[in-house]
């Protein structure tokens, strides 16, 4: 532990993937300013390299305040020509790219090869068998399957590790806090953000005054992602969670960041009301002892307010990457039902992903 902490002391050479696009941008915000890493490089597609970063995203600024100059100035590489610089500069990489998935998947195992660590925001790698899917607070010890996918694939320093969707960011840790009561029917509905398809009201002006009821794939990833973060690492591979049943609605509403979710659950030992709220805010996470510069001062925040958790409100709660809880009230055909919300670009994405970052070099997994 005492060698990754002085590892974190100097400063960590990262690169960002995908550096122009929402995502991208999170990241350069929160990166520019980090006590551990510096960033060496950013890179997108042949469309954006070769002119500097401010030119590049001069017409889809996604906040209206500057880069560091340093950053405003660096030139943009091509995410696959510049393979062999960016890898020999960075030493963690974040993928936020927005491609096929197969071309992602290739991307992020060439740069793994070449020493690097990936820390990706795409779905990818979610369900390869050997890449962990880690959303901090809840499953650290999934980091155990980095040794094993180096293992298999005969790398040395460099890895691949996945944040979950954003989707389940808000309820998941709120199942999780519950889960000694044992929680076996979930119903949740998502009222997720325009941010979270990389859009804005400019550019999504079909979702003024409407809610739109689908968004591809998302459903199946809210009923199915949780299961393999509660999995066991049984024979090297993660065995899925059976249980809870998760059956999930998601929906496109008009705000412009902030999933916030409603949620009925079924225990097998229906605690009380206080049990309920008891648990929420006495939730002590693992990565309360990391000392990890982006984890929220508090991971699980309830409001004895029926008008909140409100997404306008509350969604930046400790930077962003807090859960804010509410509503606890009795389900006349479940046992117990709440409402959360989680910030879907910065602990659902970029937030989330530093913070992983952050867990692996705390656990010594960065080599020289
Ligand atoms: N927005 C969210 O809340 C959220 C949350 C979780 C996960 N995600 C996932 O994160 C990823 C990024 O999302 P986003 O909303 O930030 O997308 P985005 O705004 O469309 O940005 C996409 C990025 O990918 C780059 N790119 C596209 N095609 C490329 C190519 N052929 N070669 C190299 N680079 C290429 C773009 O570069 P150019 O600018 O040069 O085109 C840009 O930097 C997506 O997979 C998305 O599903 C998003």
């Amino acid at each position: 532990m005492s060698d990754s902490i002085n590892q974190a002391q100097t400063e960590i050479p990262v690169a960002v993937l995908g550096a122009t696009g929402m995502v991208g941008q999170r990241f350069v915000s929160l990166l520019q300013s980090h006590p551990w890493f510096k960033i060496v490089n950013v890179a997108a597609s042949e469309n954006s390299a070769g002119i500097p970063y401010s030119k590049a995203i001069q017409n889809r600024r996604y906040s209206n305040k500057n880069f560091n100059p340093e950053i405003e100035s660096m030139q943009v590489f091509d995410v696959i020509k510049g393979i062999d610089i960016i890898s020999k500069n960075a030493k963690i990489v974040f993928c936020a790219l927005n491609m096929d998935k197969q071309q992602i998947k290739d991307i992020e195992e060439k740069y793994a090869e070449k020493g690097c660590i990936v820390v990706s925001n795409n779905s990818a790698h979610r369900w390869t068998e050997d890449v962990p899917m880690i959303l901090p607070e809840i499953n650290s010890h999934h980091t155990q399957l980095i040794d094993i996918q180096r293992k298999n694939r005969g790398w040395n320093k460099g890895c691949i590790v996945v944040k979950p969707n954003c989707s389940i960011q808000s309820y998941m840790p709120v199942l999780e806090a519950l889960r000694h009561f044992g929680p076996e029917e979930v119903i949740v509905s998502t009222y997720q953000a325009i941010s979270g398809a990389g859009k804005t009201f400019e550019t999504m002006p079909e979702i003024n005054d409407n809610i739109i009821p689908f968004i591809p794939g998302e459903e199946e990833k809210s009923e199915k992602e949780p299961m393999r973060i509660w999995g066991k690492i049984t024979n090297s591979r993660i065995e899925p969670a059976q249980e809870p049943l998760i059956s999930a609605t998601c929906v496109r509403v008009p705000v412009s960041d902030g999933h916030l979710a409603s949620v009925s659950v079924k225990f097998k030992d229906p605690p009380t009301l206080q049990e309920c709220i008891s648990a929420v805010e006495n939730y002590k996470s693992v990565v309360d002892d990391f000392d990890l510069p982006s984890a929220p001062e508090k991971f699980l925040t309830y409001f004895n307010d029926e008008s909140r958790p409100q997404t306008a409100l509350d969604r930046d709660i400790y930077k962003g990457m807090g859960i804010s809880v509410g509503r606890f009230r009795k389900d006349p055909v479940m046992d117990w039902k709440f409402v959360c919300l989680s910030h879907n670009t910065l602990r659902g994405a970029a937030g989330g992903a530093v913070l992983l970052a952050e867990l692996i070099v705390k656990k010594g997994y960065l080599k020289n």
